[in-house]
């Protein structure tokens, strides 16, 4: 039996996996977020994740002892994040590299994110991607692991940071996408209508501080957050996610008109989102096209889709020796570019 251990460390979930290179069984998956830690801050705060990473990682490897024997390659994450974290990570799939005398697989995240769609499954290329995660949001074209283009990307911030800035505007605690989603069950998103972004632009890109600065101006004139009600709260976040969803589609439109690929799907943290699900649902439906989605526990940062990933970079031959293994922490990425 030949095994993968997959690290994943790029924010502040740490996670390990042992999946099975032959069968994409996965064998073993944990993850300890962090995220009840940052919440006090409003956000991750990089030093102190990095910290958290070092006391979890070893606690997770300690659960894969049994697997060591069988483990013939790690694969970890290696960019883009924060360069903090990332370097937990990559130290111990040095340090596995080193005494095991193992090769070691980088692994981009976003293809990461992109491979949560194929655990314990083949491949469904070509596909047509919509990644909107704490990081980055955009559309992005898969033909092959080693064959991904974006077609769009966010001008500003991404899905999953201005769900969090709204949270934290909200007097709500971190992370902001699933407490918002939560409360815009309950409200009426027709109550303060909210701007669609760059709605009359030709532009096929993303842009979501504007619509941050509504909610902002929303908030005020209703007297500051120490004044809002429940159900002010509720219908703030309504109208909010509302006109993100309303704005992912009319760009997704856009791509979706210039490209004949049949296999859609939306990946990262916020495709747990169900509000969102259900319009691309629909959305899929008229144009034709099949959605794909990531089962809830794998949307957000996790160690199995790195893993799965990695075997398909080891069958590519992408694999490296530990001192070549570098962190790239963030990277600009633009319409246009090579994934
Ligand atoms: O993919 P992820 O775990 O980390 C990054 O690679 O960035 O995504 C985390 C992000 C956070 O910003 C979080 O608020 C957002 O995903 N998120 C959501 C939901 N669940 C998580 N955003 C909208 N709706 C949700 N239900
Ligand atoms: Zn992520």
């Amino acid at each position: 039996m030949s095994l993968l251990l997959s690290i994943e460390s790029s924010c502040d979930d740490s996670s390990i996996a042992v999946t099975d290179i032959q069968s994409y069984k996965l064998l073993f998956h944990k993850k300890l977020s962090q995220e009840d830690k940052h919440s006090q801050y409003g956000g991750v705060v990089p030093e102190l994740a990095s910290r958290l990473h070092a006391v979890a990682l070893p606690q997770l490897l300690d659960n894969v002892l049994e697997y060591l024997p069988n483990i013939s390659a790690v694969a970890v994450t290696t960019k883009p994040g924060l360069s903090v974290t990332l370097n937990e990570g990559v130290m111990m799939a040095k340090t596995l590299s080193v005494l095991k005398n193992i090769p070691i697989i980088p692994i981009h995240h976003l293809k990461g994110h992109i491979y949560s769609l194929f655990i314990e499954k083949e491949t469904k290329f070509p596909m047509l991607i919509l990644l909107i995660s704490g990081g980055h949001t955009m559309l992005i074209r898969a033909d092959s692991l080693n064959n991904m283009h974006i077609l769009a990307t966010s001008m500003d911030d991404s899905v999953g940071e201005s769900f969090d800035k709204v949270a934290k505007m909200l007097g709500e605690g971190y992370p902001g996408g699933p407490i918002v989603e939560r409360l815009a069950t309950q409200g009426d998103s027709r109550k303060y209508p909210m701007p669609i972004p760059l709605r009359n632009s030709p532009l096929i890109a993303f842009s979501l501080s504007g619509l941050k600065n509504a909610v902002r101006v929303q908030i005020e004139r209703l007297g500051g957050v120490e004044k809002l009600t429940y159900q002010d709260k509720c219908d703030i976040s309504a109208s909010f996610q509302q006109a993100v969803i309303e704005h992912l589609l009319q760009k997704s439109k856009k791509v979706f008109a210039t490209q004949s690929i049949k296999e859609f799907a939306i990946v990262g943290g916020a495709a747990a989102n169900k509000a969102i699900k259900s319009s691309f649902n629909a959305l899929c439906n008229t144009f034709g096209k099949r959605l794909h989605t990531v089962k809830m526990e794998y949307c957000s940062d996790n160690a199995a889709m790195i893993g799965r990933c990695g075997i398909d970079a080891l069958k590519n031959g992408l694999v490296e020796e530990a001192e070549n293994i570098k962190v790239g922490a963030s990277c600009k990425l633009q319409s246009g570019d090579k994934l």
